[in-house]
């Protein structure tokens, strides 16, 4: 695919952000950009990555880089793999297919969000690949087993359990914008709408976004809409026996999502998952929690040969995979960067943003005397931004080494 004029000279992911700024209507790109409360943690969860800090080797041959790696037991092309975000057809209309084929492209895992704009069905018929269903817990369990069996049916091979949603975190730049699913119209976000036209013709050609997953449950609940589904259903209610109820129910891999403190990621370790992702789902839920980065460096050592660890909330470079990596993660996840690269450019802008990443990634390990990702370790850092007291259990990859 031919990178469009519009790409050329988008050199990072910080510049995908502000083209998708330009091109989005207003209340769109804050429901995307958007943190929780006061933002603190959406912003800790940068100011922590940027400030672990890489120590270079040199007089390494580097002239071949190779980034494969192993996730859940399946090889790929490098450790990255793109986060479960609910509505990604509201970045552009193709949304999660796009997804979905560039993340086949460059070979890593892609998660579907239970509250995607396109059915897990249509996804799964994009091509065979690593692809992996986000689960919410649905009061309703008729509702959820249904959503289960579809993901199986589907060949999904990992069921990822997101757990850190009791309640919707309270993002107010939603609430000034105006913004609800289903959109509904008032003056500022109709005038929002006008000024970008373009957004507004894909968005009527192909059907306001909405959660397709759930078409069915809509009839079948007695719901009036989606949103009377989603806010009578999902939420509070949920303990640690869901994990071996979904076990009894789902044959793949089964990993928990927004995990924040080692005593959860212990538990959720005893009781057997195959993967954690540690997450404060990019800031967008409780606010003033730590950054996930500090809280895997925390987690890896007690968790040494127990569950896959991941890691996701606020990695926008490929230094930032070789952090997470250094830390213990087995692979980092993304959740706006493709959706700034989906709503700058389509799909193109999706694959702009993995070539970015891998070129990122590449570089990176060059630069620091690394050939390939299992010489990835806390050797190659130099600083860890957390108080001393936390070193005490530093960082061990023997499982990478
Ligand atoms: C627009 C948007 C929608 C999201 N929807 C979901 C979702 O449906 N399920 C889920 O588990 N996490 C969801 N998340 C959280 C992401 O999976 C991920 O934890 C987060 O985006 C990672 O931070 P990052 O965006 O800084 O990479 C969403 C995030 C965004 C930005």
């Amino acid at each position: 695919m031919n990178t469009p004029r519009s790409l050329s000279r988008v050199a990072c992911v910080a510049d995908l952000r502000a083209v998708a700024r330009r091109r989005l209507p207003r209340a769109i790109f804050d429901f995307i950009d958007g943190g929780a409360d006061d933002e603190l943690t959406l912003k800790a969860n940068r100011a922590d990555l940027d400030r672990v800090l890489f120590k270079p080797r040199c007089l390494v041959d580097v002239a071949r880089i190779d980034t494969g790696c192993t996730i859940l037991g399946r090889p790929q092309g490098m450790p990255l793999g793109i986060s479960p975000t609910g509505l990604a057809t509201l970045a552009c209309p193709d949304g999660e297919l796009a997804l979905a084929r560039e993340a086949a492209a460059s070979e890593i895992p892609m998660i579907l969000s239970t509250l995607s704009g396109c059915t897990l069905e249509d996804v799964a018929a994009t091509g065979p690949a690593s692809r992996w269903f986000q689960l919410y817990v649905f009061r309703d369990r008729a509702i959820t087993e249904s959503l289960v069996a579809r993901a199986a049916q589907a060949g999904y091979q990992a069921l990822v359990l997101t757990v850190d949603v009791p309640v919707a975190g309270k993002r107010r730049r939603d609430i000034r914008s105006g913004f609800t699913i289903p959109m509904a119209p008032s003056a500022a976000t109709v005038l929002d709408l006008a000024c970008h036209p373009r957004w507004c013709f894909d968005a009527f050609r192909h059907g306001l976004p909405r959660l397709r997953n759930l078409d069915a449950f809509v009839t079948n609940a007695g719901a009036q809409t989606h949103a009377t589904l989603i806010n009578s259903q999902l939420g509070s209610g949920l303990d640690w026996s869901v994990l071996a109820w979904l076990r009894s129910l789902w044959p793949g891999k089964l990993v928990i999502k927004g995990l924040l403190s080692t005593e959860d990621a212990l538990r959720a370790a005893e009781a057997g998952v195959d993967g954690i992702v540690v997450s404060n789902h990019g800031g967008r839920q409780q606010d003033a929690v730590p950054s996930s980065i500090s809280m895997l460096a925390r987690m890896a050592p007690l968790l040494r040969g127990g569950p896959e660890l991941f890691i996701d909330s606020g990695i926008r470079s490929g230094a930032d995979i070789v952090r997470a990596i250094a830390l213990g993660a087995r692979a980092a996840l993304i959740g706006r960067a493709t959706l700034y690269g989906a709503a700058a450019a389509g799909q193109a802008g999706i694959r702009h943003c993995l070539d970015l990443l891998q070129a990122e990634l590449e570089r990176t390990m060059a630069l620091l005397g690394l050939t390939a990702i299992d010489q990835i370790g806390p050797d190659c850092l130099a600083a860890l931004p957390w108080p001393e007291s936390d070193a005490r259990t530093p960082p061990d990859l023997a499982r990478h080494s």
